[in-house]
């Protein structure tokens, strides 16, 4: 017989030991639930309740997509974001307009119905998110599954940018979840959806930086767009879409806005203008990269400081931890 090489048996010994390690403290995978709620499909549930809330409301995806981002980038995706409580995540500010906790408690009672205990509530976010997505024009991507749900959630750990942080601090922030400043890029091009608020706005409008005008890196058509959308020292706190083209797709059309001067959120116009992001901005807004490459960012995303084999728990209900 043919003895190994000592190279050879380096690479089974890696091999062994990469099985091992994720045999010990478990791995996502792509399919995680296959085989393990017998005949029933969970991703396929998950895509039917996507499918019916979408049909009647296709504003689910801006909401999961916002929901897998503050969910991640806290505590890392284990769905603390859905736990109630006094002081759990929910309650913190940056929290307070992120909405679709119902689709995923939709869809978890549904897979509980037919396999009790089996998938994570975190899992959920990361599929009805990914389908969300597709449905909207972005293109399917695999997601990987096998995440569990954490048992702490507090407001204090809430520690998510503000619209107006700098791209600098901004990459920092990211870099510290493992994300490069083209995944950022990327992620960020999740405000191809959705919408803001005129609070958080106003100051490019009226009174950039006390100067008493408009923001100048502000496209001035849309500045009089906005000023008739968010009248100042209005009572109201009016609703703003992200993407002024094409607010319900998951498009590029995000990226072709920044490069007219035509971002909402400071951070948003700020990605076109900082030499380390620019270029980015401008191969999203003239390629094919997107909407290929946020899939590939959103599966990073997805992967941040996940819990896996043994730590934590599968949740009964996403909104609480299980009893004793
Ligand atoms: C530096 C990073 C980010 C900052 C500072 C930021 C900031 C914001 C702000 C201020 C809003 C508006 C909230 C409101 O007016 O109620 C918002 C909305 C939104 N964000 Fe981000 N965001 C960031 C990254 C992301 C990422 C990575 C994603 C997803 C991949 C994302 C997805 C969304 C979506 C979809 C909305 C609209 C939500 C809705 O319509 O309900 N954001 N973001």
């Amino acid at each position: 017989m043919k003895v190994p090489s000592s190279a050879a048996k380096a690479v089974i010994l890696g091999l062994l030991l990469v099985n091992f390690t994720s045999l010990c403290f478990g791995a996502l995978e792509v399919g995680f639930y296959r085989g393990k709620c017998g005949v029933a499909d969970v991703e396929s549930i998950v895509r039917g309740v996507v499918i019916a809330r979408f049909s009647s409301d296709p504003t689910i995806v801006a909401a999961l997509l916002r929901m897998q981002f503050h969910d991640c980038f806290v505590n890392g995706c284990d769905a603390s974001l859905l736990l109630d409580g006094p002081f759990s995540e929910k309650t913190a500010p940056p929290n307070f307009s992120v909405r679709g906790f119902d689709i995923i408690d939709q869809a978890k009672t549904a897979i509980e119905n037919v396999c009790p205990g089996v998938v994570s509530c975190a899992d959920i976010i990361s599929l009805a998110t990914r389908d969300a997505v597709f449905l909207s024009g972005g293109g399917r991507y695999e997601v990987q599954t096998g995440r569990r749900d954490g048992l702490v959630s507090l407001a204090a750990n809430v520690d998510l940018p503000g619209p107006s942080i700098s791209v600098t601090d901004a990459i920092a922030a990211f870099a510290k979840k493992g994300l490069t400043a083209t995944d950022m890029v990327l992620l960020l091009g999740g405000h191809t959806v959705g919408i803001t608020h005129c609070s958080l706005i106003s100051d490019r409008l009226y009174n950039y930086q006390n100067t008493g005008g408009p923001d100048p890196d502000m496209d001035l058509a849309l500045v009089s767009i906005l000023r008739s959308t968010c009248p100042q020292n209005a009572a109201v706190d009016n609703a703003v879409a992200l993407d002024q083209m094409s607010p319900l797709v998951v498009d590029n059309s995000f990226y072709k806005q920044l490069l007219m001067r035509r971002g909402i959120l400071p951070i948003d116009q700020a990605l076109a203008l900082d030499s380390s992001t620019k270029f980015t901005v401008i191969s999203l807004a003239n390629g094919v990269k997107f909407p290929a490459g946020f899939g590939e960012a959103m599966v990073k995303l997805g992967a941040v400081e996940v819990l896996t084999g043994t730590q934590g728990e599968i949740r009964r209900t996403c909104a609480a931890i299980n009893g004793p």
